[in-house]
């Protein structure tokens, strides 16, 4: 099967790829600068074990008319779509071009292609109380005023929020085979541990080394649900090859651990101490409107927002992985080994002279 994605130089493009290339398939990646990205994707697709022979690259661009592409496509099987700004502080047409406006071409490509489409959304489109907070009714989300959106989540969250809900009106019209996987935050590799710093949870690692977390955000009851980057890729794989999968799956590990545990698990491999007192969200909010603190504190107000007390029904996921056969990597590892990769990379220490 021939498979084109976007975003394949990310934490979790790269992983597909390796994990779709592993099962012999044909991947064309879109890339902004296949010069330069492609001989370094081809390396890091072996050394995840996958087959970066099997990788083509071709020029493209989320925030170009048509996303740039000059070149004739293949007969493509599926197009994933994981391209996008990933960022804090994203002005609202930046994340708005690239994010709503990209997805939307990359739609229109499968369209024309007649193939199917697993569009790479978020968990927090299964967080209804959520939604209902920012302004945006699940049941019609077309009356959604964005720009009250955009003020309340930011610019990355609102413009993934926007354009999943766009994509799926879009499948809908054209009758689109349409699969939207919904991650939640990303974690290490489950064997490798390898977690790029620009991830999330490499922060919040970061912040617990450096000692800017006195206090757990939130209460007891708030969690951070996580899936491991290699078993996301697994699922986006299976997604876009499997004959019949559901609408949704939600990759999230109920195991996760509720943060302040979490923060005492990565703190016990880095031999150091978790926070263990909390500090409610709307203080933690309003002293992250101090100017110059979220830099200080490396959180910043939008990116609270994914802590959250909420628990999701992961049941349809859970089922299309055991008809599958596909295992869930024990969480307390990948936080291990998450935690681990972080030190070395860190202190410079193999994971052998650590501890
Ligand atoms: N990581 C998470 O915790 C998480 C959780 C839920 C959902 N997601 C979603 O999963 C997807 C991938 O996330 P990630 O963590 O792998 O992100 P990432 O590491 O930041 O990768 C982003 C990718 O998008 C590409 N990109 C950015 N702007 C582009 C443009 N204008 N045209 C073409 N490509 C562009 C980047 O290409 P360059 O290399 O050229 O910059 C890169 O390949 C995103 O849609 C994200 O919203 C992530």
């Amino acid at each position: 099967m021939t498979f084109f994605i976007t975003g394949a130089t990310g934490f979790i493009g790269r992983h597909v790829c390796a994990s779709l290339t592993r099962h012999n398939h044909a991947v064309v990646a879109m890339l902004r600068q296949p010069e330069v990205q492609l001989d370094t994707l081809r390396q890091q697709v072996d050394s995840l074990g996958g087959q970066g022979h099997l990788l083509q690259a071709i020029s493209g661009d989320l925030d170009q008319p048509e996303l740039g592409l000059t070149t004739a496509l293949p007969k493509l099987d599926a197009v994933i779509h994981l391209g996008a700004r990933f960022a804090w502080r994203l002005d609202t047409e930046t994340a708005r071009r690239t994010n709503v406006t990209g997805s939307l071409a990359v739609a229109e490509l499968a369209r024309r292609q007649q193939c199917r489409l697993v569009f790479i959304s978020g968990f927090m489109l299964e967080n209804h109380a959520h939604l209902n907070r920012l302004g945006i009714d699940p049941a019609t989300p077309s009356h959604t005023e964005w720009p009250k959106v955009y003020r309340r989540a930011g610019g990355y969250e609102a413009s993934k929020l926007e354009a999943a809900i766009r994509a799926r009106a879009f499948a809908r019209q054209h009758a689109l085979d349409f699969v939207e996987v919904q991650p939640a935050t990303v974690a290490g590799n489950s064997h490798t541990g390898e977690l790029d710093n620009s991830q999330p949870l490499y922060s919040l690692l970061d912040n617990l080394a450096c000692g800017r977390l006195a206090l757990v955000p939130g209460t007891r009851a708030h969690w951070l649900p996580l899936v491991a980057v290699d078993h996301l890729a697994d699922i986006i794989r299976l997604a876009a090859t499997a004959d019949v999968v559901p609408e949704k799956l939600l990759a999230l590990d109920r195991q996760t651990p509720n943060l302040q545990p979490l923060l005492a698990q990565a703190a016990s491999h880095m031999g150091k101490r978790a926070p263990r007192g909390y500090i409610p969200m709307p203080v933690l909010a309003a002293l992250l409107r101090i100017p110059g603190l979220p830099a200080l504190m490396n959180t910043y107000p939008e990116a609270l927002h994914f802590i959250q007390p909420t628990r999701f029904d992961t049941a349809a996921t859970e089922d299309f992985l055991k008809q599958h056969q596909i295992a869930v990597p024990k969480m307390e590892k990948v936080i291990e080994m998450s935690t681990r990769h972080y030190s070395q990379q860190h202190t410079g220490l193999s994971p052998a002279e650590w501890r």
